[in-house]
């Protein structure tokens, strides 16, 4: 008996070490690509704070890796930004479409071009080369909170780094506690114009749906995009806080039938649990009240597993989760029934991966994972001579070989498929 558990123990050690990763990219303080003596001046005017600058989202697209840094405090000069995957680990960050276009400074009365982001925290890039941003439009989000302008879905062309589409969000479908914390793409049959988006608003607890063929968007409500009072206390980093922040993440699983509509796999912040709804009920402008029905609850991936991200791998069938309290990221293929010994932490290391923000998996099926000690951003203090920010990479199939996120046996398949709640 005390063998097998020594054993066990040091199976499961030996795993955690050769799933590791080292970090691709990382830094201690956040520069920028800056032409001629604009960083001086931006230095010398407070439109640059290097401690101020803390990155929240990532995503891929071919080499470009593209950074997120909203702005909490003063001094952020451009909100979205790029690095290059075939470039050095501590490369400075170049601001998205261009300088001119993105950069802010915390006077500013208002944008100076529809292709400027003011603050982002999290992006999506869909499958027609489209980069879709939400922009909250605030400056100095926790001290002197700054409307700069109102809040937008911003839809650039990847290929040639033009703006297809800026839309104002109204203001019937927000709250003035909102905050749009991430955007989820639906592109329905083979073109590219028949889309869909959904942004959870973490801060009113709701998911807003906007169409780009008929250029509205709507807001939905639901009981369960509130956070649940038991998950609430984090402890991250040596610091500890609460959060009762609602609906953060989203991702999309394709329909296993010839339906148009997709299951939306959302979680609020504040909650371990996972959650499912069709698409039908969200494309349907009338469900927009505050409703607990069209909600599946698939199960809880156990305590202490709070995530602010999460993406979704289609080659694999598996979603993958940023866990915070656990310094690491977990996974659940959703092949099997969603329990505490069905999501693992797959990855996970206390000063690699204090604070995961941002996790996503990029067209070729490979994992990125964001971390950036932001709690001690928050609420404690930053050492700016230690590393802070890092993106690691690794292969999905080689980070989930050996764990319960791997495919299952076609007979452990027909069995969880038996007990499964049916979709949608
Ligand atoms: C990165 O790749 C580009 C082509 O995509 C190339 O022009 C550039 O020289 C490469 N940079 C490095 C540092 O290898
Ligand atoms: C943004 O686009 C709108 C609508 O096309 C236009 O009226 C407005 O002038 C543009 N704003 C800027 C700053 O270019």
């Amino acid at each position: 008996m005390k063998a097998a558990v020594i054993l066990s123990v040091f199976l499961s050690v030996f795993h955690n070490t050769q799933s590791l990763l080292p970090p691709r990219f990382q830094w201690k303080i956040l520069d920028y690509a800056w032409e001629g003596h604009a960083r001086e001046a931006a230095l010398a005017s407070g439109a640059y704070i290097p401690e101020n600058n803390m990155p929240t989202g990532i995503t891929r697209w071919k080499n470009k890796l593209f950074i997120t840094v909203p702005r909490w405090k003063k001094g952020v000069p451009s909100s979205l930004n790029y690095i290059y995957v075939n470039g050095s680990q501590n490369q400075p960050l170049n601001p998205y479409p261009s300088w001119s276009e993105a950069f802010v400074s915390d006077k500013s009365c208002c944008i100076s071009s529809n292709s400027t982001v003011v603050s982002t925290f999290r992006i999506h890039v869909d499958k027609c080369d489209r980069l879709w941003v939400v922009d909250n439009g605030v400056a100095d989000m926790t001290k002197a909170l700054k409307q700069i302008t109102a809040p937008a879905i911003v839809v650039f062309d990847l290929n040639n780094n033009r703006l297809i589409h800026r839309y104002v969000l109204e203001e019937d479908v927000l709250r003035d506690s909102s905050v749009l914390t991430s955007i989820v793409v639906d592109i329905i049959g083979k073109g590219c114009d028949n889309t869909y988006a959904y942004i959870p608003d973490m801060g009113s607890n709701a998911l807003i749906v906007y169409s780009l063929g008929g250029n509205e968007a709507w807001r939905v409500e639901n009981h369960y995009f509130h956070f649940d009072p038991h998950s609430g206390v984090y402890n991250v980093g040596g610091v500890k806080f609460y959060w009762s922040d609602g609906v953060s993440s989203a991702v999309l699983v394709p329909s296993k039938k010839t339906s148009s509509y997709r299951d939306l796999y959302f979680h609020p912040t504040s909650s371990t649990k996972q959650f499912r709804m069709s698409t039908r009920l969200l494309r349907d402008e009338s469900y927009g009240a505050e409703n607990s029905f069209g909600v599946q609850v698939l199960g809880d991936r156990g305590p202490m597993s709070q995530a602010t991200a999460c993406d979704y791998d289609h080659s694999h069938n598996v979603i993958f989760y940023t866990q915070l309290s656990r310094n690491g990221v977990s996974c659940w293929n959703l092949d099997r029934q969603m329990t505490v010994g069905n999501v693992p932490l797959v990855t996970s290391d206390c000063t690699i991966l204090e604070f995961p923000s941002d996790v996503k998996i990029d067209k070729d099926s490979n994992l990125w994972i964001l971390s950036n000690r932001q709690s001690r951003f928050l609420y404690g203090s930053m050492d700016f001579n230690q590393i802070n920010f890092r993106v690691l990479t690794a292969p999905v199939g080689k980070i989930i070989k050996g764990t319960a996120c791997e495919r299952p046996s076609t007979v452990e398949k027909a069995l969880s498929f038996i007990i499964r709640p049916k979709s949608q």
